[in-house]
């Protein structure tokens, strides 16, 4: 089965309000709702007095009905009683100021008295609801990090930062060493001399900014792991979630993900965006565990709580095709965000499945029939996963020194992933995402994009994959850093040289509109000719072969990419950004070929494989109706009709085939 739900806030309706509410739900195949993440101020209303009853009638209808229930634990916002008797626990923002109470998450994860009253609503509710018939799991929170805030700087938050580097670093000569502090005077003789990297008149340290980007990170992973114990020990039958943002860049979800069962995400897209933007964070989030759940998936136009603007009302066939897209890129559930548009408070704007009025109206209609279509088809599908020869070393310790130091205007670490994955999505590969502690072996093809904090342990670790068969793709600025985020004494790509074959001679950054031209260098070069920007690296091959060189001007014939021959497998060093479609069919050349070749643009295809098949999910994203041809003819799902080899999918036409 395929969970199949809304997010629901009983506390916003009188009973008059909610009477069709659970009615309506079962029409639409609804199966799960999730629930209570902004309710602590009905769960606690007075420290230590907890309210439970009007929670458990809603579980226990929605329970007759068959639909299940996801609780969440309401740490997001304390009540204002906690806020009045607490206010140290308010976050400060780099400038010392105080993020202030009345909307949401404003409190520190580091402040003692926030720590102990989440854990004893956690508490509270894990035993009351650990053997509630209806109850399935739990979302912790909601959102860490949401509206800028995985980073505080209160005092709070300095002196668990000085706790974190004590255990990290055992002593401040081993700090001072790290960062590189004989620079501008910043050695430290005493913890207490170190401070957090709030605003200052000039740039800052990147180590110093490092280390504070993850610990502010390890801030939300210990707040989560916190809520994982608690509720694991107290509910075994339940899971426990917490729902991601996707490719948001704050907190390292490879770890936030360890204290989960699975994660889930919040998918928001707009028409208008790159209608691959939320298969990446589909992947992204699937990564971590093999599966996940889309927690918050847009139904109505959004309506953003600070801008009071609008957003865009879903297309007729948009709501069911994000839906079927979660799917087919391995989501086991999929819930919109929300029930109902609720009628106070900052998101009032925002609407869900149902209007403010709670009609029913085509996007319910829409709702309704995908879930119809999602309990027939989810018998079969379920338990089914992506697997792929495809992945990409996205690691957030280098999207943070990036962040820090781009090195070239514009260029962002996640776009540059993003670019690959698009690329690797035109081939038909799922794509996982790894960072440099997973297992890689079962890969063929391993993408490391600007892989900046490289030192001999990690590049010890690709060079025995390549060895092993594998093929490794470095680009541009890799191997430039220690991972402590300070540069190297060798020539780029430092730890990375010997592997790559290759050191790197100059660097060039382009930061206003310069441009180069490459050219392939051999009959069978997979870099085709192709126009880059940004950031150029000229390259001296030593064990390397050049693929590609620079085509005129200063740079003439000297090496801009190269192919490295490492034992079983290989190694490219690109030293330009590839771009579109001279990257697509760089990444083509190279990847393992997929059943289905020839993909029309906009046209998503995905498998997934399991114990009753192997799915294939063919989405359109265009305007107009394509065509592709299959291996040979197959039975379609959503229509049970065999169709093929060659087949028309319309505008947001989903086909699903049992191959
Ligand atoms: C999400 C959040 C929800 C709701 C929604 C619409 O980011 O988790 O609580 O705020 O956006 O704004």
């Amino acid at each position: 089965m395929i969970q199949y739900g809304a997010c629901y806030y009983p506390e916003h309706w009188t009973p008059e309000q909610a009477k069709n509410h659970i009615p309506l739900m079962k029409r639409a195949n609804i199966n799960v709702v999730r629930m209570g993440e902004f309710a602590w101020s009905r769960f606690e209303p007075e420290q230590g007095r907890y309210r439970f009853d009007w929670m458990d009638e809603v579980i226990q209808s929605l329970h007759k009905e068959g639909i299940s229930t996801v609780l969440c634990t309401p740490t997001c916002i304390p009540p204002q009683w906690a806020v009045v008797k607490h206010p140290g626990m308010l976050q400060r923002d780099a400038h010392g100021r105080v993020r202030n109470p009345g909307a949401r998450c404003h409190c520190c994860k580091n402040a003692p008295e926030y720590q102990l009253l989440s854990e004893r609503i956690v508490d509270q509710m894990a035993r009351h609801y650990a053997e509630m018939p209806g109850v399935i799991g739990w979302q912790t929170d909601n959102e860490f990090g949401c509206h800028n805030t995985t980073r505080c700087y209160c005092d709070h938050c300095q002196a668990a930062f000085r706790d974190w580097l004590l255990e990290k670093y055992k002593d401040t000569d081993t700090v001072n060493q790290a960062w590189g502090t004989a620079f501008w005077s910043f050695e430290f003789q005493q913890w207490n001399e170190i401070p957090l990297p709030r605003a200052m008149p000039a740039g800052n340290n990147p180590s110093h900014w490092l280390d504070f980007a993850r610990f502010s990170s390890d801030t939300q992973v210990k707040f989560q792991q916190a809520q994982y114990d608690l509720l694991k020990g107290l509910c075994p039958k339940h899971f426990v979630t917490h729902n991601f943002m996707g490719r948001f860049p704050e907190i390292d979800y490879y770890k936030l993900a360890q204290f989960t069962d699975f994660p889930s995400w919040d998918n928001y897209p707009e028409g208008c965006d790159d209608p691959f933007l939320p298969a990446y964070q589909h992947e992204i989030t699937r990564s971590f565990t093999g599966s996940f759940w889309v927690m918050e998936q847009k139904s109505g136009p959004t309506g953003d709580s600070q801008s009071g603007l609008l957003g865009e009302q879903p297309e007729p066939g948009e709501i069911r095709r994000w839906t079927w897209q979660a799917v087919a890129n391995g989501a086991d559930g999929v819930c919109y965000f929300r029930w109902r548009a609720c009628l106070s408070g900052a998101e009032q704007y925002w609407h869900g499945i149902l209007d403010h009025d709670g009609a029913p109206r085509r996007r319910y209609a829409e709702v309704a029939k995908t879930g119809e279509e999602l309990a027939r088809l989810g018998k079969v599908i379920a338990g089914s996963k992506v697997e792929t020869p495809v992945a990409i070393l996205r690691g957030y310790p280098m999207l943070w020194s990036i962040e820090r130091q781009p090195g070239a205007a514009g260029f962002h670490y996640d776009d540059h992933c993003y670019e690959i994955y698009r690329a690797v999505k035109r081939t038909a590969h799922g794509c996982d995402f790894v960072n440099i502690d997973s297992g890689i072996d079962k890969y063929k093809v391993l993408f490391a994009p600007c892989l900046c904090l490289a030192d001999k342990k990690l590049a010890d670790k690709l060079d025995a994959f390549a060895q092993a068969g594998g093929t490794v793709v470095f680009t541009p600025q890799s191997g430039a850093r220690t991972p402590s985020n300070t540069m190297w004494a060798h020539p780029r790509p430092g730890a990375l040289a010997a592997m790559a074959g290759l050191t790197v001679d100059e660097v060039r950054p382009y930061h206003h509109g310069q441009t180069e031209n490459v050219e392939p260098v051999g009959s069978d070069s997979p870099v085709s000719s192709a126009t880059v920007e940004k950031w150029v690296e000229v390259l001296a091959c030593r064990d390397a072969q050049p693929v590609a060189q620079y085509a005129e001007g200063r740079l003439k014939e000297k090496c801009a990419a190269a192919r490295n021959s490492r034992g079983k497998g290989a190694v490219y060093y690109l030293g330009v950004y590839l771009q579109g479609e001279a990257l697509a069919a760089f990444v083509a050349a190279i990847a393992p070929e997929f059943p289905v070749p020839g993909i029309p643009e906009g046209v998503e295809v995905t498998r997934r494989s399991g114990k009753q098949g192997s799915f294939l999910f063919v989405i359109n994203h265009g305007n107009q109706s394509q065509t592709l041809t299959l291996p040979s003819a197959f039975e379609e799902l959503i229509t049970g009709e065999k169709i093929g080899p060659e087949v028309k999918v319309a505008r947001n036409g989903i086909l699903v085939f049992k191959t």
